[in-house]
């Protein structure tokens, strides 16, 4: 994918305006629960400072609705952040650029401004007057039509940052110019949430498995009985067309051969295995069956190329996240034996594959998550296309 990278921009001397996420997990104690983002922020800082320019860091925090909330203030980052990079870092609302003292100033959430949701122009012409470059590196808040996500764009230049530019080099191997076989692992609760993106990925792909809660919606439209299970059986038809469009566009759908059945969702609620049309009219389906799972190995074997998003089973209860933790684990061995790119994305994923220990042997995980569907369901998303074409 071409786009413009930050080894394209004249750093020295300028300001540039650096779109990071900093939309964090915090425990209820203020202190920050997951600081992937914040790490995957620091390469891009350090590179603009080494090349001799300032750094004014722009995120959101949280959904405060365009009012100024002690609760979703960006001042927690302040000592994280000045420990990370061993400088004082300045902090500002941002309506001033002579407020800009420090080598690095961190601007207040976004989201404070009415304006910035709603990509005022106003609000973009304001904010570049900061700085004379825009970095953009914060993928995952990328979908978002807003003012520090691609507004800023009409008015700065604009790069993708190291962040940026490793999500997009590493998403673009795995589904516009991927090694093939593709295959597709989606799983997750609702078949609502995701019909753009399997319809998306039957299009593209060569295998795509569905697993979760999503898995029986297709095994109801199949007329299987799935009990008391997770089940959208409106969605019938809409699992049927899915099924349809595969089959004429030579994607082979793997659906659960066999399931894990329980009366209760609750950790380590008695279960057993069973066959697909041995659910009992009380019993719920929380996990795939190790028939399951050996059909989806044979399968990771077969690819070249693995996409990731969603848990296979209720993987926060166990022992209902078996499937997806031996799978995932079953992935990460191919990755470092077979040079399989396995790539995974989307909140609960991330979450499932550190779970399963096998995190840090796939390819590349994305820190995004709504970004990462929305690239999945093949969306052109604004923070990224304003990195593609001519500087104006
Ligand atoms: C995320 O956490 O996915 C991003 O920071 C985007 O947040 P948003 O959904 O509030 O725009």
């Amino acid at each position: 994918m071409q786009f413009r990278r930050l080894e394209d921009a004249d750093l020295s001397g300028k300001t540039a305006l650096v779109r990071v996420d900093f939309n964090v997990p915090r425990c209820e104690d203020g202190t920050i629960s997951d600081d992937t983002r914040i790490q995957a922020a620091l390469p891009t800082i350090r590179a603009i400072r080494e090349a001799g320019g300032k750094v004014v860091l722009l995120s959101h925090f949280g959904r405060p609705n365009g009012e100024a909330k002690a609760e979703f203030s960006l001042k927690f980052l302040l000592p994280v952040l000045e420990q990370h990079l061993g400088e004082v870092i300045g902090f500002t609302g941002g309506d001033d650029p002579v407020s800009i003292k420090e080598n690095i100033t961190l601007l207040e959430n976004t989201r404070f401004h009415p304006g910035e949701t709603k990509g005022e122009d106003a609000l973009a012409k304001e904010w570049a007057k900061l700085g004379d470059i825009f970095v953009q590196d914060a993928f995952s808040a990328s979908h978002r039509n807003h003012v520090s996500s691609a507004g800023l764009a009409n008015y700065l230049p604009a790069y993708a940052g190291l962040a940026m530019e490793r999500e997009l080099d590493h998403l673009s191997q795995a589904l516009e110019n991927p090694a093939s076989p593709v295959l597709g692992v989606v799983g997750g609760a609702k078949v609502s949430t995701k019909i753009d993106l399997l319809s998306n990925l039957v299009e593209k792909l060569d295998m795509l498995a569905i697993g979760g809660g999503m898995a029986n919606t297709f095994l109801a439209a199949q007329g299987y009985d799935v009990g008391k299970s997770l089940c959208e059986h409106d969605l019938k038809d809409t699992a049927l067309k899915i099924m349809d469009t595969a089959h004429e566009q030579n994607c082979r759908i793997l659906l659960p051969i066999d399931v894990v059945a329980a009366t209760e969702f609750a950790a380590h609620a008695p279960h057993r295995v069973c066959g697909l049309d041995e659910v009992g009219e009380n019993e719920m389906i929380l996990d795939a069956g190790p028939e399951t799972v050996n059909g989806l190995a044979d399968a990771i074997d077969r690819a070249k190329t693995l996409i990731w998003n969603g848990p296979l089973g209720a993987f926060e209860i166990p022992p209902f996240d078996t499937s997806t933790f031996e799978a995932a684990q079953y992935a990460a061995k191919r990755v470092k034996r077979n040079g399989l790119i396995a790539v995974a994305g989307g909140g609960d994923t991330v979450a499932a594959l550190k779970h399963a220990g096998a995190a840090q042997d796939f390819t590349f995980i994305s820190t995004a998550g709504g970004a990462f569907l929305e690239w999945m369901e093949g969306k052109s998303l604004p923070g990224v296309e304003i990195l593609t074409g001519e500087v104006s």
